[in-house]
């Protein structure tokens, strides 16, 4: 698969199957933000790969109402990062933006080996610090929920999601967002 057919393919599944999770994979995933880009290499990344069957059934009650879909996980890559991990550079903080190039490394990875890795906001950062000890100065950016798609419906979606599963949900077209050689003001 080349790049931009991982970028095609990659989409926000819900309806999910379980998939084997090995050491294999995950090394494999986490070699891809490994060699990620970052400002001054700093590599501020972290992730806790969970797939004990005890630990994904107690992240079920850090997930936001609306993502019960994700009870149905493989696995969870908690996305984490400090912001004293990277370059700070007056009003610009750039962990953020390294740990997402990171995990989108990941997430089209992930895509290529055939699985779902659907990034979600809607958890508790406080369950989920409590549930795997990470300390208060760490940030929880994220969590990836990571899976098979199923080519059955799952019946916990919304109606809006059941659409999402169908299609891409609509884009804004590209003029909405490119600006080309200066800035002006869209409308
Ligand atoms: C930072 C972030 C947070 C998201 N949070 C959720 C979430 O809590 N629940 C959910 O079902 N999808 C979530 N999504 C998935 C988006 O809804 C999805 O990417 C978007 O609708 C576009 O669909 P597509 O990725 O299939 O193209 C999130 C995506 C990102 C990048």
């Amino acid at each position: 698969m080349d790049v931009k057919e991982a970028i095609e393919k990659r989409r926000a599944y819900r309806s999910l199957i379980p998939v084997e999770i090995t050491k294999d994979l995950i090394y494999d995933l986490a070699e891809c933000a490994q060699i990620t880009a970052s400002c001054f290499n700093n590599q501020p990344w972290r992730y806790i790969f969970i797939y004990d069957k005890k630990m994904l059934k107690k992240m079920n009650e850090a997930l936001s109402s609306g993502n019960e879909w994700a009870y149905k996980a493989s696995m969870i890559i908690v996305v984490l990062g400090k912001k004293e991990d990277d370059c700070v550079i007056h009003d610009r903080i750039y962990y953020r933006f390294d740990i997402g190039m990171a995990t989108s490394a990941m997430i089209l990875r992930a895509t290529e080996l055939g699985l779902v890795a659907h990034p979600i906001a809607g958890y508790s950062p406080r369950k989920t610090r409590e549930n795997l000890g990470i300390p208060d100065d760490i940030d929880v950016i994220a969590l990836v929920i990571v899976g098979k798609q199923s080519d059955k419906i799952d019946k916990v979606l919304t109606e809006k999601q059941v659409e999402a599963e169908k299609e891409r949900p609509k884009r804004k077209d590209i003029d909405e967002f490119v600006y080309m050689n200066r800035y002006i003001e869209k409308k």
